[in-house]
């Protein structure tokens, strides 16, 4: 463990140990950091064995700070787990056992008993760079609290595919997630927190959300975010910056109107654009896309009104939209865009189906200007978007509303609607997703449906071989 890191921790505990808070999430390689790009990271010096969570045991006994604490405390760790070539060999130095590694999110209840553990699923980097291991099916991992909440728990990309979050949400019935990432922001769909709270909207899930971004300069975008409601806590954050974020959470179990909050805070709110917060790994030529000003349908006065259309076998993406222009501008506009098709997310996988289908706040260049931060020159206000999908593939996939404002905000869920359906024509399953504003928004960056890819596949020849090093 990098020992700053831990300070930070520790410091951390002992501030909202002050707050009788009930449970604090950290973020994924908050403890290890994420060096997936350093040669001289040795992956066996930080990766720790981590017991079952059956065993009931307190690792440490006497100096436990979450005893102290007493609260639950959600941590990310590398776990190193020696699978015996023999049950009775009890060597764990013995070379033919297998040595696996595992990206690992542990849970200690108020007394420092470890309650519950889960290995991530759908690996980033971390397989092709530093050899971690993922296992064979997800693990529905889950935990219930004294305050009488059933927790399930991912990590980091786990958060767009299936699963594991299926047969958490819909087996294990969770009512809430806790959910410790190192995610950076990608413009314009996918900004972190545009991400968290679409994706906790459309699966009406409680989300409890630590973030550390991965790649130097990027943010990432922590907060509490409450499904059909708006997100009790948000901030963007930077690299090696550490906030806690704290709320009152109502409970999810309960249907009941939401209680009033009392909140606290420890942190500035950060609201600026800067180039540096987003890496671009999305590529724009793959996306259909056209000037909202292009082939206008209708004008009247300073009020303007267009759609735009894309449509493929399975495919079909329906916009329109009416906004006024409030100063000319010849810096920025806003572009429809349009994508069904396959794109990577990480070095390791290949062949994820994405389907996107929204408007965005481009740089005025013929070729997109999309993935940068825009112009803000609060030039336009739209009055009306109307966003109509209809989707033969990946039925099961998330679907998402993909909203963002310039304060790095997504829209209050009162702007907005969304909504998905699933119907059957003759012999096919489809979807039909409808998005629109409710009022007009006057600093909009991006609105959008984005469905996420249904399964993560690994690229088999990204696997490598590696010289594991002697345990000690
Ligand atoms: C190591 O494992 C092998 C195979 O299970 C076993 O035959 C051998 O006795 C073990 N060696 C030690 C030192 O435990
Ligand atoms: C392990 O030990 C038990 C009891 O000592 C024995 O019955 C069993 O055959 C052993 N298993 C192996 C794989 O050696
Ligand atoms: C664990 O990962 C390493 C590195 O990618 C790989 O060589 C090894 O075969 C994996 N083990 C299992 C059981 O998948
Ligand atoms: C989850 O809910 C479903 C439907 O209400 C029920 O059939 C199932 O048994 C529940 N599962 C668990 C693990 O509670
Ligand atoms: C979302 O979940 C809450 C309870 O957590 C429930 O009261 C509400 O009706 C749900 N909303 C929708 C649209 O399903
Ligand atoms: C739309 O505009 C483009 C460029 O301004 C033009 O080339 C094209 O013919 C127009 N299409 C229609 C249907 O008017
Ligand atoms: C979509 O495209 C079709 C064919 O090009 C056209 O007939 C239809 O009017 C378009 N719809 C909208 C809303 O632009
Ligand atoms: C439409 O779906 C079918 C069946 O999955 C697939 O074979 C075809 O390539 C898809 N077409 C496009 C344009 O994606
Ligand atoms: C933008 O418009 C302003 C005023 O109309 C003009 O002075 C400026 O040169 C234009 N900039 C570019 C890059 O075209
Ligand atoms: C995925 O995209 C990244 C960045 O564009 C690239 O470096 C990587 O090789 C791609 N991976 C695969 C498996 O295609
Ligand atoms: C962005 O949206 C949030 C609510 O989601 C709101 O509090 C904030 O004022 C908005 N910022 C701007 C510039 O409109
Ligand atoms: C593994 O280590 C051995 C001995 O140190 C070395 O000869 C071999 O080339 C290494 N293999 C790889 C794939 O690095």
């Amino acid at each position: 463990m990098v020992l700053g890191q831990v300070f930070v921790f520790l410091t951390a505990l002992a501030v909202v140990g002050l707050m009788s808070v009930d449970i604090i999430v950290f973020p994924e390689c908050g403890l290890t950091g994420c060096n997936y790009w350093d040669r001289n990271y040795v992956i066996e010096e930080v990766a720790e064995i981590i017991p079952s969570p059956d065993s009931g045991v307190v690792p440490c006994k006497k100096k436990s700070y979450t005893q102290r604490n007493s609260m639950y405390v959600a941590v990310n760790l590398y776990e190193k787990f020696i699978e015996l070539d023999n049950q009775n060999d009890t060597n764990l130095h013995n070379k033919s056992n297998d040595i696996l590694l595992y990206n690992t999110n542990i849970v200690f209840d108020r007394f420092g008993r470890l309650i519950a553990r889960y290995r991530k699923f759908n690996l980033y980097a971390e397989r092709t760079h530093l050899g971690v291991n993922s296992t064979k099916e997800p693990e529905f991992s889950i935990f219930t609290t004294d305050f009488g909440v059933t927790f399930g728990i991912i990590i980091c990309f786990d958060i767009i595919f299936k699963q594991p979050v299926y047969g958490l949400l819909y087996e294990k019935n969770v009512s809430a997630l806790i959910f410790s990432g190192a995610i950076y922001s990608q413009l314009p769909f996918l900004v972190v927190p545009s991400l968290v709270s679409g994706w906790s909207y459309s699966m009406n899930t409680t989300v409890l959300f630590s973030d550390m971004p991965v790649k130097k300069g990027s943010v990432g975008g922590s907060g509490i975010f409450m499904g059909k409601s708006d997100p009790l806590r948000l901030i963007m954050e930077e690299h090696y910056d550490s906030k806690i974020l704290i709320s009152k959470v109502p409970k999810p179990v309960s249907s009941a109107n939401l209680p009033s909050l009392e909140e606290k805070t420890h942190e500035n709110e950060k609201s600026n654009f800067c180039d540096s917060m987003f890496i671009a790994d999305e590529k724009l030529d793959y996306y259909t896309y056209q000037s909202i000003s292009q082939n206008l349908t209708h004008k009247c006065n300073n009020l303007l009104m267009n759609s735009f259309n894309h449509t493929n076998e399975n495919y079909t993406c329906t916009i329109r939209a009416v906004w006024q222009i409030n100063s000319i501008t010849n810096q920025s506009e806003y572009k429809f865009l349009s994508y069904a098709g396959e794109r990577n997310f990480s070095t390791a996988s290949i062949n994820n189906y994405v389907e996107v289908c929204g408007l965005t706040l481009c740089h005025k260049s013929p070729n997109g200007g999309c993935l940068e931060p825009p112009i803000f020159e609060d030039a336009f206000s739209i009055t009306m978007i109307h966003i109509d999908i209809f989707s033969v593939s990946t039925v099961d996939a998330i679907v998402i509303p993909s909203t963002l404002n310039s304060s790095l905000h997504p829209l209050s869920v009162k702007n907005f609607r969304f909504s998905k359906s699933k119907t059957r024509i003759g012999n096919h399953e489809n979807i039909i997703v409808h998005m629109n504003l409710i009022e007009p928004v006057s600093n909009l960056i991006t609105f959008g449906f984005y469905k996420l890819p249904e399964v993560s596949n690994p690229d088999p020849a990204s696997y490598h071989s590696r010289n594991t090093t002697e345990l000690n």
